[in-house]
């Protein structure tokens, strides 16, 4: 099966080159990618650290996630006790030393950055500025070679953290990307049905337009629906299609209607029956005509 690509967003993936080419060069590069969610950001590392797996075959690698729950010592180790009792001041690394290169920089890919606290971000500092980690409440350094790549969503509602101006600072960039015209969304579902579900792709062809045009109408009106709205509707619909054998309006709207309830959940309950009933209407509107 040939891979997802990226459609569009020409920027990111050329700063993603060049994170790339900074790699290959040993030079030290760290890129931030801010975006709403559903913009491609992880899609795109993973296609660029991919295919510079091809071309080097090693290149160390750690993809954390951001969590207000991770401290310091769940992302760079800590003491290492049974050395300490025996007199000896050691560290037993954590999961970013995997990204360690010797000859080439590694890679640390922190997903959502903004959702790991102000103490834990604050490692990053030292990493991307020296390529190193101090360990808080020890005389003791480690070498860290890896340059960092961060994609963070600064508009979700909950759970984040004001990323400080003193890490902010050491990003060589920061790339901010947005959702694309409804051409290349229309692109993005029809990859999506292609790639996971070829044989019901020619049954779901006609939804994708109505599914699109009312996604992108909600994000007018200030909902922030990403593509994973459309996508997994059109998943639930090719279900539908494999254990039912047909599909109507009402369950393509059923369907929606769920889809979208699992994004807007945080909002309060008024809003969000509002939005739901607001996106149903649209959305009939948009498959009835359809079939003029
Ligand atoms: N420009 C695009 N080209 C191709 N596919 C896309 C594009 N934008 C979104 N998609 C589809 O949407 C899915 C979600 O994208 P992805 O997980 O990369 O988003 P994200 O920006 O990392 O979002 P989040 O902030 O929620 O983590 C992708 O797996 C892909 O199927
Ligand atoms: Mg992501």
């Amino acid at each position: 099966m040939t891979e997802l690509v990226v459609f569009g967003q020409d920027e990111m993936k050329h700063y993603l080159q060049l994170f790339a080419e900074a790699i290959k060069l040993r030079l030290r590069f760290h890129l931030l990618i801010e975006g709403p969610p559903g913009t491609a950001k992880t899609l795109a590392v993973n296609r660029m650290i991919a295919s510079l797996k091809r071309e080097m075959d090693n290149v160390p690698y750690i993809r954390v996630t951001g969590s207000q729950d991770a401290l310091p010592s769940d992302l760079i180790g800590d003491l290492d006790i049974g050395k300490y009792r025996a007199g000896e001041m050691d560290i037993l690394p954590g999961p970013l030393f995997r990204a360690h290169g010797d000859g080439i920089p590694g890679i640390v890919y922190a997903d959502e950055l903004n959702r790991f606290s102000e103490y834990t971000l604050i490692i990053f500092t030292e990493i991307m500025a020296e390529w190193q980690v101090s360990f808080p409440k020890t005389p003791l350094t480690k070498p860290l070679r890896a340059n960092v790549i961060a994609t963070m969503n600064p508009y979700d509602l909950s759970g984040i953290t004001e990323v400080p101006q003193h890490i902010l600072d050491r990003f060589n960039a920061r790339i901010v990307v947005n959702y694309p015209d409804k051409e290349t969304e229309l692109m993005i579902a029809s990859q999506h049905a292609n790639y996971y579900y070829k044989k019901f792709t020619s049954r779901l062809k006609s939804f994708f337009s109505p599914l699109v045009s009312t996604t992108r109408a909600m994000r007018k009106i200030g909902v922030p629906l990403g593509p994973r709205i459309y996508l997994s509707t059109l998943d639930m619909l090719a279900l539908e299609l494999s254990s039912n054998g047909f599909i109507d309006h009402d369950t393509v709207i059923q369907h929606y209607e769920n889809a979208m309830r699992s994004r807007i959940g945080n909002i309060e309950e008024d809003k969000q029956s509002e939005f739901l009933s607001t996106a149903s209407i649209a959305l009939r509107g948009e498959l009835g005509e359809r079939k003029k």
